[in-house]
């Protein structure tokens, strides 16, 4: 809290502090990456994120630079002068912001100083042996070292600092002991309690009153780390939230209500027309189609135009994400399409990190005697043409023409059966491409052995395990996982614990169908959102309501329905998901953040604020106004009340802020012929 009310709300600073800065692990680079452009625009310089430095990451994602504020240079100085490396520069992506990272190995030799001052401080214990927790305190401490001088340096404006996840929030507390002159947000991602307690076999949404949170924690060895979330909550002048059904989780698990939701957008990209997109799937769909020949290899007796690409995709949380009910719905599927005689195949991918010691011999094999035929049947259709040039400039009037048979060397003959010899196979393709640490024992492979989805020729459904993120540079899947997910036909994300998503709202915007759940925030966001929203392409799977049994049924009808499509179904429906991009993008949803700073100046420094006052900077002219989205006439789901998910808690205190019906004015763009597209049918 502030001990002075001078500082300048208007132009303040503002820092975001993660574990996820330039460093990829799951949805939360998501949300700083995709978000950056927007909050850039409003703040230019005076924006910097905070992380901890991982050298391998960020010697591609950041560029160093010199600081140029002072306050900033001030502060990096006297912290490297005792013993702290960081890293400041720019993150190579759209938007460029600052970064500074800290290089935490540095500060280990104040660890157990630090630990032994959490705990009297802030009565948060940490026991010897858990690293992620020495990390988080070690990050934490620096965080707080770095804001306290900072502010010292910087007198004249406010700060703003905005914590995300456990990870990055044991400064929190740190913050209100010490008393350091910035206004906080915390916003967690997810709770620990929740994703541990979902992750065995609890009935979690209908007991989340009654659950002893510091005997659960304990149970699961992570009492400690749960004090840091919850002293996190409780130390943050604003707490927030990615959805509504983790606000309500928090709040019965965190103990405290979250003031408000701030949901997950995406730096959308429109192309200038429709069919472009459409394009994409097209070229990506080829490059997903070679790999597919090769893994099948001797078993290609699918008609690839009669193939559809379903996949799921995220950080391997085997039922938190529903990979459970994914492929038990698949085996169903598979049963249905082979007694309805369907003429279609499906093939799932499941891309989720796993330990792996290689690429498996049988994945790189499909594809090198792929390769080689492809390679044989160019040399040979050189070897025509030139003989068949040949021929055709040697002919003379009288002569028959140059004979099909005769184009055909022997040595060619020779060439090409030896790589149709090196198709033969006696066993079936494999499921997984990787070698596996624990295969015997993985959950995924042990569903798929459970369900004999084992890509039998007659298997209408063919299943791929890929245990590990996708990369253009693998020599198997050589795919970026974005082209990879345009390629699809759709996603399926059945989660059980999932507190946003990105990985549907991705498919959203790049215009590919999915299906979520009803206990997963963009499902429930979606679902309040659109009416029929099925024929947008945003399928809802009910995990709420219905039995286990039920929610797979229904998950394997959603899958079967589509299969049933035609092409030109499926182009029409890809077109309609493509429009609701608007609806994710951080143009819009980035409102709440605006709404939830605001909040946190406020209630930092009440006497800068007087009722008659003038909103903070960022809503004056000069500024970069966050533009209204797309308002032409369509059909949004009419609703009162709850418009936008950070409707839960209103973000505003005392008098009304922004309108929320600036920004929930939102409608689906009319429905465009495509008849008008140019592309073939
Ligand atoms: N992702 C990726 N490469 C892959 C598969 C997934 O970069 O091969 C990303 C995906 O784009 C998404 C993130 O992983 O942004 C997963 O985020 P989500 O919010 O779905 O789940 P989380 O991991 O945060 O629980
Ligand atoms: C895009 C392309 C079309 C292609 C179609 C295939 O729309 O522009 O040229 O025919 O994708 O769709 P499908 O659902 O069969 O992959
Ligand atoms: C968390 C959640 C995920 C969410 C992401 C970004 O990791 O598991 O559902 O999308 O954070 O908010």
């Amino acid at each position: 809290m502030a001990e002075t009310p001078r500082r300048d709300v208007r132009n303040h600073v503002l820092f975001e502090v993660a574990t996820e800065v330039a460093n990829r692990v799951g949805g939360i680079y998501s949300v700083l990456k995709s978000k950056a452009q927007v909050t850039t625009a409003e703040y230019g310089s005076t924006y910097t994120l905070l992380g901890p430095l991982n050298r391998a990451s960020a010697a591609v994602e950041v560029e160093e630079i010199e600081p140029k504020d002072p306050a900033m240079k001030a502060t990096i100085q006297s912290m490297n002068e005792r013993g702290i490396q960081t890293l400041y520069g720019r993150w190579l992506i759209d938007g460029a912001p600052r970064v500074l990272l800290f290089d935490t190995g540095t500060g280990y030799y104040k660890l157990d100083e630090w630990k032994g001052d959490l705990w009297s401080t802030a009565g948060i214990p940490s026991p010897p042996d858990d690293h992620e927790t020495n990390e988080a305190i070690v990050f934490g401490y620096l965080i707080a070292w770095f804001l306290g001088e900072y502010v010292y340096h910087e007198k004249e404006r406010a700060v703003i600092a905005q914590f995300h996840e456990w990870l990055a929030g044991v400064a929190l507390p740190l913050c209100k002991k010490r008393k350091i002159d910035v206004t906080t947000i915390f916003t967690t991602h997810a709770t620990l309690l929740g994703r541990y307690l979902c992750a065995g076999s609890v009935d979690f949404y209908n007991n989340l009153q009654n659950f002893d949170c510091d005997a659960e924690a304990g149970k699961r060895g992570i009492y400690h780390r749960y004090c840091i979330e919850r002293g996190a909550a409780h130390a943050a002048d604003v707490f927030t939230t990615v959805s509504h059904i983790t606000a309500y989780e928090s709040e019965h698990l965190l103990k405290r209500k979250p003031d408000g939701v701030l949901p997950n957008g995406l730096n959308v990209k429109k192309f200038s027309a429709t069919h472009e997109f459409q394009n994409l799937h097209q070229t990506n769909k080829e490059r997903i189609n070679d790999f597919v020949r090769g893994h099948f290899y001797g078993h290609n007796d699918f008609d690839l135009d009669k193939t559809l690409y379903f996949f799921t995709a995220g950080r391997y949380e085997y039922r938190n994400k529903g990979v459970d009910m994914f492929i038990e719905s698949l085996a169903r599927l598979n049963h249905e399409m082979k007694s309805a005689g369907s003429d279609m195949t499906v093939v799932a991918f499941i891309i989720m990190p796993a330990q792996t010691t290689s690429l498996a011999v049988e994945a790189l094999k499909g594809q090198a005697v792929m390769k080689s035929l492809h390679d044989t049947i160019g040399n040979i259709e050189k070897n025509i043409g030139k003989k068949l040039f040949d021929k055709s400039i040697a002919w003379k009037e009288g002569q028959d023409p140059p004979d099909d048979k005769d184009l055909l060397s022997p040595q060619d003959k020779v060439m090409l059966r030896r790589r149709l010899y090196a198709m033969k196979r006696y066993n079936l393709p494999p499921i997984v491409t990787h070698n596996m640490v624990t295969d015997a024992e993985d959950p995924i492979l042990n569903q798929i052995r459970r369900c004999q989805l084992f890509n039998h020729p007659t298997d209408r459904v063919k299943v791929i395990f890929h245990p590990e993120f996708l990369n253009s540079a693998n020599p198997v899947l050589p795919m970026d996982y974005d082209d990879f997910v345009r390629g699809t036909h759709m996603g399926v994300f059945a989660s059980y614990y999932e507190p946003w998503g990105y990985t549907p709202a991705e498919c959203t915007v790049m215009g590919v169908p999915s299906i979520t759940t009803n206990l997963s925030g963009f499902g429930c966001y979606m679902e309040e959102l659109i009416e029929n929203a099925q024929d947008y392409g945003i399928y809802i799977v009910d995990r709420r309501m219905k039995g286990i049994d039920d929610s797979v049924n229904q998950l394997t009808y959603f899958m079967h329905e589509f299969t049933k499509k035609s092409k030109r179904q499926r182009i029409n429906q890809r077109n309609r998901t493509e429009r609701l991009s608007d609806l994710l993008d951080w143009k819009r949803m980035g409102m709440e953040y605006v709404k939830a700073r605001q909040l946190a100046l406020r209630r930092a420094y009440p006497d800068s604020f007087t009722d008659d006052m003038d909103e903070p900077s960022f809503f004056d002219e000069g500024n970069v106004k966050l533009t209204r989205p797309l308002s032409a006439p369509g059909s949004p789901r009419e609703r009162s009340g709850m418009m936008t998910p950070g409707d839960f808690a209103s973000l505003q205190e005392g008098r009304e802020g922004l309108s929320t019906e600036d920004y929930i004015a939102w409608k689906l763009p009319e429905e465009e012929e495509t008849e008008e597209y140019a592309f073939p049918l």
